[in-house]
Protein backbone atom coordinates (compact mmCIF):
# COMPACT_ATOMS: atom_id res chain seq x y z
CA UNK A 1 0.00 0.00 0.00
CA UNK A 2 1.39 3.29 -0.68
CA UNK A 3 2.46 5.54 2.13
CA UNK A 4 0.26 8.86 1.75
CA UNK A 5 2.54 12.11 1.36
CA UNK A 6 3.24 13.77 4.59
CA UNK A 7 0.93 17.07 4.44
CA UNK A 8 2.82 20.23 4.58
CA UNK A 9 1.37 23.51 6.13
CA UNK A 10 1.97 26.88 6.81
CA UNK A 11 0.63 28.54 9.52
CA UNK A 12 0.16 32.39 10.10
CA UNK A 13 -0.34 33.49 13.31
CA UNK A 14 1.46 36.02 15.08
CA UNK A 15 0.08 34.98 18.59
CA UNK A 16 2.93 33.14 19.81
CA UNK A 17 1.24 31.06 22.14
CA UNK A 18 -1.90 29.87 20.15
CA UNK A 19 0.51 29.75 17.04
CA UNK A 20 2.52 27.61 19.16
CA UNK A 21 -0.24 25.10 20.18
CA UNK A 22 -1.83 25.03 16.76
CA UNK A 23 2.04 24.16 15.51
CA UNK A 24 2.60 21.26 17.94
CA UNK A 25 -0.93 19.72 17.63
CA UNK A 26 -1.14 19.41 13.84
CA UNK A 27 2.56 18.00 14.08
CA UNK A 28 1.59 15.68 16.33
CA UNK A 29 -1.10 14.37 14.05
CA UNK A 30 1.75 13.60 11.47
CA UNK A 31 1.64 17.30 9.43
CA UNK A 32 5.32 19.03 8.72
CA UNK A 33 4.30 22.56 10.07
CA UNK A 34 6.09 25.70 9.85
CA UNK A 35 5.15 29.41 11.47
CA UNK A 36 4.82 32.37 10.30
CA UNK A 37 4.01 35.71 12.48
CA UNK A 38 4.38 38.20 9.52
CA UNK A 39 2.21 38.99 6.49
CA UNK A 40 5.28 39.44 4.85
CA UNK A 41 7.21 36.86 5.90
CA UNK A 42 4.21 34.30 4.81
CA UNK A 43 4.38 35.44 1.56
CA UNK A 44 7.93 34.95 1.14
CA UNK A 45 7.25 31.55 2.46
CA UNK A 46 4.38 30.42 -0.12
CA UNK A 47 6.51 31.72 -2.74
CA UNK A 48 9.83 29.87 -1.74
CA UNK A 49 8.23 26.81 -0.18
CA UNK A 50 5.82 23.78 -1.14
CA UNK A 51 3.05 23.50 1.39
CA UNK A 52 0.27 21.60 0.86
CA UNK A 53 -2.25 24.08 2.76
CA UNK A 54 -1.92 27.60 4.19
CA UNK A 55 -3.74 28.55 7.45
CA UNK A 56 -3.84 32.20 7.69
CA UNK A 57 -4.35 34.35 10.59
CA UNK A 58 -6.44 37.58 9.10
CA UNK A 59 -5.43 40.16 11.53
CA UNK A 60 -1.34 40.60 12.21
CA UNK A 61 0.46 43.22 12.37
CA UNK A 62 1.48 44.28 9.21
CA UNK A 63 -1.65 43.61 7.20
CA UNK A 64 -4.35 40.59 6.45
CA UNK A 65 -4.03 37.22 5.60
CA UNK A 66 -5.87 37.95 2.81
CA UNK A 67 -3.08 39.89 1.30
CA UNK A 68 -1.63 36.15 1.24
CA UNK A 69 -4.33 34.77 0.16
CA UNK A 70 -4.41 37.33 -3.13
CA UNK A 71 -0.60 36.50 -3.67
CA UNK A 72 -1.73 32.80 -3.97
CA UNK A 73 -3.76 33.38 -6.19
CA UNK A 74 -1.70 36.06 -8.32
CA UNK A 75 0.82 33.53 -8.89
CA UNK A 76 -0.95 30.09 -9.28
CA UNK A 77 0.21 28.40 -6.07
CA UNK A 78 -0.71 25.35 -5.97
CA UNK A 79 -2.01 25.24 -2.20
CA UNK A 80 -5.32 25.47 -0.92
CA UNK A 81 -5.65 28.39 1.93
CA UNK A 82 -7.54 28.00 5.26
CA UNK A 83 -8.58 31.20 7.03
CA UNK A 84 -9.10 31.42 10.64
CA UNK A 85 -11.32 33.59 11.96
CA UNK A 86 -12.46 35.48 15.11
CA UNK A 87 -16.76 35.79 15.66
CA UNK A 88 -15.98 39.50 14.37
CA UNK A 89 -14.32 39.21 11.66
CA UNK A 90 -16.96 36.47 9.51
CA UNK A 91 -17.78 38.99 6.89
CA UNK A 92 -13.67 39.22 5.86
CA UNK A 93 -13.97 34.92 6.31
CA UNK A 94 -16.92 35.63 3.59
CA UNK A 95 -14.93 37.56 1.50
CA UNK A 96 -11.79 35.42 1.36
CA UNK A 97 -13.80 32.58 0.43
CA UNK A 98 -15.04 34.53 -2.60
CA UNK A 99 -11.26 34.88 -3.31
CA UNK A 100 -10.84 31.50 -3.61
CA UNK A 101 -10.22 30.37 0.08
CA UNK A 102 -11.24 26.44 0.67
CA UNK A 103 -12.84 27.22 3.78
CA UNK A 104 -12.37 29.20 7.14
CA UNK A 105 -12.14 28.09 10.65
CA UNK A 106 -13.90 29.60 13.84
CA UNK A 107 -11.50 30.67 16.04
CA UNK A 108 -10.13 29.08 18.53
CA UNK A 109 -10.75 25.91 16.16
CA UNK A 110 -11.84 22.20 17.28
CA UNK A 111 -8.63 20.49 16.13
CA UNK A 112 -10.39 17.66 15.32
CA UNK A 113 -12.10 19.38 12.88
CA UNK A 114 -9.47 21.56 12.24
CA UNK A 115 -7.52 18.83 11.22
CA UNK A 116 -10.41 17.09 8.71
CA UNK A 117 -10.43 20.18 6.65
CA UNK A 118 -6.72 20.03 6.69
CA UNK A 119 -6.64 17.08 4.90
CA UNK A 120 -9.31 17.68 2.44
CA UNK A 121 -7.67 20.78 1.66
CA UNK A 122 -4.49 18.81 1.21
CA UNK A 123 -5.84 16.50 -1.08
CA UNK A 124 -7.70 19.10 -3.20
CA UNK A 125 -4.04 20.92 -3.25
CA UNK A 126 -2.35 17.53 -4.34
CA UNK A 127 -5.34 16.56 -7.30
CA UNK A 128 -4.55 19.99 -8.53
CA UNK A 129 -0.80 19.59 -8.66
CA UNK A 130 -1.44 16.04 -10.28
CA UNK A 131 -4.01 17.57 -12.77
CA UNK A 132 -1.42 20.55 -13.68
CA UNK A 133 1.47 18.08 -14.10
CA UNK A 134 -0.91 15.80 -16.64
CA UNK A 135 -1.32 19.05 -18.36
CA UNK A 136 2.33 19.82 -18.40
CA UNK A 137 2.25 16.34 -19.97
CA UNK A 138 -0.27 17.35 -22.43
CA UNK A 139 1.90 19.79 -23.87
CA UNK A 140 4.58 17.50 -24.96
CA UNK A 141 2.60 15.10 -26.60
CA UNK A 142 0.17 16.74 -28.95
CA UNK A 143 2.75 17.00 -31.96
CA UNK A 144 0.20 16.53 -34.77
CA UNK A 145 -2.89 18.67 -34.73
CA UNK A 146 -4.62 17.38 -31.59
CA UNK A 147 -3.69 13.97 -31.82
CA UNK A 148 -2.47 13.44 -28.00
CA UNK A 149 -0.54 10.41 -27.18
CA UNK A 150 1.97 9.54 -24.90
CA UNK A 151 2.96 6.06 -25.72
CA UNK A 152 6.03 4.89 -27.12
CA UNK A 153 4.71 2.99 -29.91
CA UNK A 154 1.95 5.43 -30.74
CA UNK A 155 4.68 8.19 -30.85
CA UNK A 156 6.62 6.19 -33.48
CA UNK A 157 3.51 5.51 -35.46
CA UNK A 158 3.40 9.85 -35.16
CA UNK A 159 7.04 9.98 -36.40
CA UNK A 160 5.90 8.13 -39.92
CA UNK A 161 3.10 9.69 -40.60
CA UNK A 162 5.08 12.85 -40.03
CA UNK A 163 7.69 11.77 -42.49
CA UNK A 164 4.87 10.33 -44.81
CA UNK A 165 3.00 13.46 -44.77
CA UNK A 166 5.77 15.80 -47.00
CA UNK A 167 5.70 12.73 -50.09
CA UNK A 168 3.02 12.08 -52.45
CA UNK A 169 2.88 8.41 -51.37
CA UNK A 170 -0.80 6.89 -50.47
CA UNK A 171 -1.18 6.05 -46.83
CA UNK A 172 -3.28 3.32 -45.50
CA UNK A 173 -4.57 3.71 -41.45
CA UNK A 174 -5.97 0.67 -39.80
CA UNK A 175 -7.27 0.79 -36.32
CA UNK A 176 -10.56 -0.43 -34.39
CA UNK A 177 -13.06 1.95 -34.39
CA UNK A 178 -12.68 5.45 -32.54
CA UNK A 179 -8.71 5.24 -32.41
CA UNK A 180 -8.44 8.17 -34.12
CA UNK A 181 -7.89 7.39 -38.01
CA UNK A 182 -10.16 10.18 -39.34
CA UNK A 183 -8.13 12.86 -36.73
CA UNK A 184 -4.84 11.16 -38.36
CA UNK A 185 -5.97 11.61 -41.98
CA UNK A 186 -6.27 15.46 -41.52
CA UNK A 187 -3.35 15.98 -39.40
CA UNK A 188 -1.35 13.97 -42.28
CA UNK A 189 -3.02 16.00 -44.97
CA UNK A 190 -2.44 19.50 -42.69
CA UNK A 191 1.65 18.86 -42.69
CA UNK A 192 1.08 17.93 -46.60
CA UNK A 193 2.12 20.56 -49.06
CA UNK A 194 -1.30 20.01 -50.14
CA UNK A 195 -3.05 21.53 -47.14
CA UNK A 196 -4.15 24.83 -49.27
CA UNK A 197 -6.09 22.15 -51.24
CA UNK A 198 -9.42 20.50 -50.28
CA UNK A 199 -9.21 17.44 -48.01
CA UNK A 200 -12.22 15.17 -48.78
CA UNK A 201 -13.63 12.75 -46.67
CA UNK A 202 -15.45 9.83 -48.58
CA UNK A 203 -17.28 7.06 -46.03
CA UNK A 204 -17.41 3.95 -48.47
CA UNK A 205 -19.86 2.38 -46.14
CA UNK A 206 -22.35 5.15 -46.21
CA UNK A 207 -22.61 5.57 -50.18
CA UNK A 208 -25.50 3.68 -51.51
CA UNK A 209 -23.70 1.13 -54.44
CA UNK A 210 -25.60 2.87 -56.97
CA UNK A 211 -25.05 6.80 -56.27
CA UNK A 212 -21.19 5.73 -55.29
CA UNK A 213 -19.83 6.24 -59.36
CA UNK A 214 -21.13 9.30 -59.69
CA UNK A 215 -20.29 10.82 -56.50
CA UNK A 216 -16.92 9.55 -57.17
CA UNK A 217 -16.09 10.00 -60.53
CA UNK A 218 -18.96 12.47 -61.12
CA UNK A 219 -21.81 12.25 -63.80
CA UNK A 220 -22.25 13.95 -67.97
CA UNK A 221 -25.59 15.34 -68.13
CA UNK A 222 -28.19 13.15 -69.31
CA UNK A 223 -25.73 10.32 -68.23
CA UNK A 224 -28.90 8.60 -66.40
CA UNK A 225 -32.67 9.42 -65.14
CA UNK A 226 -32.20 12.21 -63.15
CA UNK A 227 -28.59 13.47 -64.28
CA UNK A 228 -30.30 16.93 -65.38
CA UNK A 229 -26.79 18.74 -65.36
CA UNK A 230 -23.05 17.41 -65.52
CA UNK A 231 -21.88 16.92 -62.32
CA UNK A 232 -18.68 17.10 -60.26
CA UNK A 233 -17.17 14.00 -58.76
CA UNK A 234 -15.57 13.76 -55.26
CA UNK A 235 -12.24 13.11 -57.61
CA UNK A 236 -12.18 16.37 -58.94
CA UNK A 237 -13.73 18.14 -56.32
CA UNK A 238 -10.17 16.86 -54.42
CA UNK A 239 -7.85 17.94 -56.86
CA UNK A 240 -4.29 18.82 -55.82
CA UNK A 241 -5.31 17.83 -52.38
CA UNK A 242 -6.04 14.89 -49.98
CA UNK A 243 -8.80 12.01 -51.00
CA UNK A 244 -10.05 10.43 -47.51
CA UNK A 245 -11.21 7.06 -48.36
CA UNK A 246 -12.79 5.91 -45.14
CA UNK A 247 -14.12 2.40 -44.75
CA UNK A 248 -12.35 0.96 -47.75
CA UNK A 249 -12.88 -2.44 -46.65
CA UNK A 250 -16.80 -1.98 -47.49
CA UNK A 251 -16.37 -1.30 -50.87
CA UNK A 252 -17.31 -3.43 -54.06
CA UNK A 253 -15.71 -5.61 -55.81
CA UNK A 254 -16.85 -3.92 -58.79
CA UNK A 255 -16.18 -0.49 -57.54
CA UNK A 256 -12.07 -1.76 -56.26
CA UNK A 257 -11.42 -2.31 -59.99
CA UNK A 258 -12.79 1.56 -60.83
CA UNK A 259 -10.60 2.65 -58.49
CA UNK A 260 -8.03 0.74 -59.30
CA UNK A 261 -7.87 1.86 -62.39
CA UNK A 262 -7.84 5.84 -61.31
CA UNK A 263 -5.14 4.77 -59.21
CA UNK A 264 -2.77 3.76 -61.74
CA UNK A 265 -3.71 5.79 -64.74
CA UNK A 266 -4.11 8.90 -62.65
CA UNK A 267 -6.87 8.95 -65.22
CA UNK A 268 -11.20 8.44 -64.94
CA UNK A 269 -13.76 9.28 -66.91
CA UNK A 270 -17.27 10.79 -65.17
CA UNK A 271 -20.28 8.24 -65.80
CA UNK A 272 -21.47 8.21 -69.41
CA UNK A 273 -18.70 10.42 -70.17
CA UNK A 274 -16.28 10.03 -73.30
CA UNK A 275 -13.26 12.21 -72.63
CA UNK A 276 -11.26 11.21 -69.66
CA UNK A 277 -10.32 13.47 -66.73
CA UNK A 278 -7.05 13.95 -65.49
CA UNK A 279 -6.66 14.08 -61.61
CA UNK A 280 -3.84 14.79 -59.22
CA UNK A 281 -4.73 13.34 -55.99
CA UNK A 282 -3.53 12.23 -52.73
CA UNK A 283 -4.97 8.79 -51.85
CA UNK A 284 -5.46 8.29 -47.74
CA UNK A 285 -7.60 5.32 -46.99
CA UNK A 286 -8.86 3.82 -43.30
CA UNK A 287 -10.18 0.91 -42.01
CA UNK A 288 -11.19 -1.06 -39.11
CA UNK A 289 -11.35 -4.04 -40.73
CA UNK A 290 -7.92 -6.62 -41.00
CA UNK A 291 -7.59 -5.63 -44.65
CA UNK A 292 -5.10 -8.19 -45.02
CA UNK A 293 -7.40 -10.62 -43.58
CA UNK A 294 -9.96 -9.72 -46.69
CA UNK A 295 -7.62 -9.89 -49.49
CA UNK A 296 -6.93 -13.34 -48.31
CA UNK A 297 -10.54 -14.33 -48.03
CA UNK A 298 -10.82 -13.10 -51.72
CA UNK A 299 -12.71 -9.80 -50.38
CA UNK A 300 -10.59 -7.27 -51.24
CA UNK A 301 -8.28 -7.32 -54.40
CA UNK A 302 -4.76 -7.55 -53.98
CA UNK A 303 -3.33 -5.97 -56.47
CA UNK A 304 -5.31 -2.69 -54.91
CA UNK A 305 -4.37 -3.39 -51.63
CA UNK A 306 -0.95 -2.90 -52.67
CA UNK A 307 -1.79 0.23 -54.63
CA UNK A 308 -3.25 1.85 -51.10
CA UNK A 309 -0.58 0.48 -48.75
CA UNK A 310 2.02 3.00 -50.33
CA UNK A 311 2.85 3.36 -46.07
CA UNK A 312 0.87 1.63 -43.42
CA UNK A 313 -0.10 3.23 -40.49
CA UNK A 314 -1.33 0.95 -37.45
CA UNK A 315 -2.98 2.49 -34.72
CA UNK A 316 -2.90 0.85 -31.87
CA UNK A 317 -6.23 0.49 -29.53
CA UNK A 318 -6.85 2.63 -26.01
CA UNK A 319 -6.77 -0.67 -23.70
CA UNK A 320 -3.21 -1.50 -25.42
CA UNK A 321 -1.69 1.75 -24.54
CA UNK A 322 -3.56 2.70 -21.32
CA UNK A 323 -1.15 5.37 -20.34
CA UNK A 324 -2.94 7.75 -22.39
CA UNK A 325 -6.22 7.27 -20.97
CA UNK A 326 -5.20 9.93 -18.43
CA UNK A 327 -3.85 12.13 -20.89
CA UNK A 328 -6.76 12.26 -22.78
CA UNK A 329 -9.04 12.76 -20.55
CA UNK A 330 -7.37 15.89 -19.28
CA UNK A 331 -7.26 17.17 -22.95
CA UNK A 332 -10.78 16.20 -23.37
CA UNK A 333 -11.65 18.59 -20.32
CA UNK A 334 -9.73 21.12 -21.12
CA UNK A 335 -10.99 21.26 -24.63
CA UNK A 336 -14.52 21.53 -23.40
CA UNK A 337 -13.47 24.13 -20.96
CA UNK A 338 -13.82 22.05 -17.91
CA UNK A 339 -12.06 23.27 -14.97
CA UNK A 340 -12.97 19.89 -13.57
CA UNK A 341 -10.25 17.61 -11.76
CA UNK A 342 -10.67 13.93 -11.79
CA UNK A 343 -9.56 12.10 -8.59
CA UNK A 344 -7.54 9.21 -8.04
CA UNK A 345 -10.60 7.27 -8.23
CA UNK A 346 -11.66 8.06 -11.55
CA UNK A 347 -8.32 8.28 -12.87
CA UNK A 348 -8.30 4.36 -11.89
CA UNK A 349 -11.48 3.21 -12.77
CA UNK A 350 -10.68 5.01 -16.14
CA UNK A 351 -7.46 2.90 -16.45
CA UNK A 352 -8.70 -0.03 -15.98
CA UNK A 353 -11.65 -0.45 -18.29
CA UNK A 354 -11.24 -1.94 -21.85
CA UNK A 355 -12.48 1.13 -24.20
CA UNK A 356 -14.12 -1.04 -27.15
CA UNK A 357 -15.39 2.39 -28.64
CA UNK A 358 -11.32 3.68 -28.33
CA UNK A 359 -11.08 6.86 -27.74
CA UNK A 360 -14.82 8.38 -29.20
CA UNK A 361 -16.14 6.29 -26.10
CA UNK A 362 -13.72 8.12 -23.50
CA UNK A 363 -14.44 11.32 -25.43
CA UNK A 364 -17.90 11.00 -24.63
CA UNK A 365 -17.88 9.15 -21.18
CA UNK A 366 -15.44 12.51 -20.28
CA UNK A 367 -18.13 14.94 -21.63
CA UNK A 368 -20.95 13.39 -20.06
CA UNK A 369 -18.97 13.20 -16.39
CA UNK A 370 -18.09 17.06 -17.12
CA UNK A 371 -21.70 18.26 -17.79
CA UNK A 372 -23.42 15.35 -14.60
CA UNK A 373 -20.82 15.83 -11.87
CA UNK A 374 -21.82 17.89 -9.20
CA UNK A 375 -18.45 19.39 -8.16
CA UNK A 376 -15.34 20.44 -9.29
CA UNK A 377 -14.01 17.11 -8.95
CA UNK A 378 -15.07 14.26 -11.25
CA UNK A 379 -15.00 11.12 -8.73
CA UNK A 380 -15.41 7.09 -10.05
CA UNK A 381 -18.99 7.18 -8.67
CA UNK A 382 -19.50 9.92 -11.53
CA UNK A 383 -18.69 8.03 -14.32
CA UNK A 384 -20.98 5.85 -16.16
CA UNK A 385 -22.07 2.04 -14.75
CA UNK A 386 -20.96 0.57 -17.84
CA UNK A 387 -17.12 2.24 -17.08
CA UNK A 388 -17.13 1.28 -13.43
CA UNK A 389 -16.50 -2.31 -12.50
CA UNK A 390 -18.96 -4.46 -11.71
CA UNK A 391 -19.39 -4.68 -8.14
CA UNK A 392 -18.29 -8.27 -7.03
CA UNK A 393 -21.62 -9.85 -5.92
CA UNK A 394 -22.37 -9.29 -2.01
CA UNK A 395 -22.12 -12.88 -0.41
CA UNK A 396 -23.27 -12.30 3.35
CA UNK A 397 -21.20 -14.23 5.32
CA UNK A 398 -22.66 -15.87 8.58
CA UNK A 399 -19.92 -17.70 9.76
CA UNK A 400 -18.01 -14.44 11.57
CA UNK A 401 -18.09 -13.60 15.33
CA UNK A 402 -19.32 -10.13 15.05
CA UNK A 403 -15.35 -8.96 15.96
CA UNK A 404 -14.10 -11.01 12.63
CA UNK A 405 -16.45 -9.15 10.68
CA UNK A 406 -15.91 -5.99 11.74
CA UNK A 407 -12.12 -6.25 11.62
CA UNK A 408 -12.38 -7.72 7.97
CA UNK A 409 -14.75 -4.90 6.90
CA UNK A 410 -12.55 -2.38 7.93
CA UNK A 411 -9.36 -3.95 6.60
CA UNK A 412 -11.53 -3.74 3.35
CA UNK A 413 -12.43 -0.33 3.74
CA UNK A 414 -8.99 0.71 4.52
CA UNK A 415 -7.77 -1.18 1.36
CA UNK A 416 -9.90 0.27 -0.75
CA UNK A 417 -8.71 4.10 0.99
CA UNK A 418 -5.69 3.10 0.25
CA UNK A 419 -4.66 2.55 3.59
CA UNK A 420 -5.55 6.57 3.98
CA UNK A 421 -6.89 6.78 7.91
CA UNK A 422 -8.64 10.02 7.87
CA UNK A 423 -10.46 9.12 4.47
CA UNK A 424 -11.19 5.25 6.25
CA UNK A 425 -12.47 6.65 9.43
CA UNK A 426 -14.18 9.18 7.57
CA UNK A 427 -15.87 6.81 5.45
CA UNK A 428 -16.65 4.27 8.03
CA UNK A 429 -18.22 7.48 10.14
CA UNK A 430 -15.99 6.78 12.84
CA UNK A 431 -13.73 8.99 15.15
CA UNK A 432 -10.16 9.11 13.44
CA UNK A 433 -8.82 8.12 16.86
CA UNK A 434 -11.26 5.01 17.23
CA UNK A 435 -9.89 3.90 13.98
CA UNK A 436 -6.57 3.98 14.98
CA UNK A 437 -7.18 2.24 18.19
CA UNK A 438 -8.73 -0.85 16.49
CA UNK A 439 -5.98 -1.10 14.30
CA UNK A 440 -3.49 -0.89 16.85
CA UNK A 441 -5.26 -3.37 19.09
CA UNK A 442 -4.91 -5.72 15.64
CA UNK A 443 -1.00 -5.12 15.69
CA UNK A 444 -1.71 -3.41 12.28
CA UNK A 445 1.93 -1.33 10.94
CA UNK A 446 2.61 1.71 11.91
CA UNK A 447 2.74 4.98 9.69
CA UNK A 448 0.34 4.33 7.06
N1 LIG B 1 -5.20 10.55 -29.86
C1 LIG B 1 -6.25 11.37 -29.86
N2 LIG B 1 -6.14 12.60 -29.34
C2 LIG B 1 -7.22 13.41 -29.31
N3 LIG B 1 -8.42 13.09 -29.77
C3 LIG B 1 -8.59 11.89 -30.34
C4 LIG B 1 -7.49 10.97 -30.42
N4 LIG B 1 -7.95 9.86 -31.03
C5 LIG B 1 -9.23 10.05 -31.30
N5 LIG B 1 -9.64 11.27 -30.91
C6 LIG B 1 -11.00 11.81 -31.02
O1 LIG B 1 -11.87 10.70 -30.90
C7 LIG B 1 -12.97 10.81 -31.80
C8 LIG B 1 -12.97 9.64 -32.75
O2 LIG B 1 -11.87 9.74 -33.64
P1 LIG B 1 -11.99 9.40 -35.21
O3 LIG B 1 -13.33 9.79 -35.74
O4 LIG B 1 -10.80 9.97 -35.87
O5 LIG B 1 -11.90 7.81 -35.11
P2 LIG B 1 -11.93 6.71 -36.25
O6 LIG B 1 -10.78 5.85 -36.05
O7 LIG B 1 -12.07 7.39 -37.57
O8 LIG B 1 -13.26 5.91 -35.88
P3 LIG B 1 -14.23 5.02 -36.85
O9 LIG B 1 -13.43 3.82 -37.26
O10 LIG B 1 -15.34 4.66 -35.93
O11 LIG B 1 -14.61 5.91 -37.99
C9 LIG B 1 -12.79 12.14 -32.51
O12 LIG B 1 -13.54 13.11 -31.84
C10 LIG B 1 -11.32 12.41 -32.37
O13 LIG B 1 -11.06 13.80 -32.40
MG1 LIG C 1 -13.71 7.35 -38.88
Amino acid sequence: MPVPERITLLVLEDDASFGGVLEEELRARGHEVERAETVAEARERVRRGSFDVALLDLQLPDGSGLDVLREVFAESLPLEVLILTGNAEVPTALEAMRLGAYDYVAKPPRLEELNVLVQKAAEKARLRRENAALRVRLRHHEPMSGFVTGDPSTKEMLATLERAAGSPLPVLIEGETGTGKELLARALHEHSPRKAFPFVPINCAALPENLIESELFGHERGAFTGALDRKIGLFEVASRGTLFLDEIGELSLALQSRLLRVLETQEFFRVGGTRSVRVDVRVVSATNRDLRAEVEAGRFRQDLFYRLLGVALRVPPLRARRGDVALLARHFLDRGGSGRMLDAGALETLGAYDWPGNVRELEMVIGRAAVLSPGSVIRAEDLPLEVRPRAAPRVLRTDLSLAEMEREYIQAVLEKNRGHRGRTAEALGIDPKTLYNKLQSWGASEDR
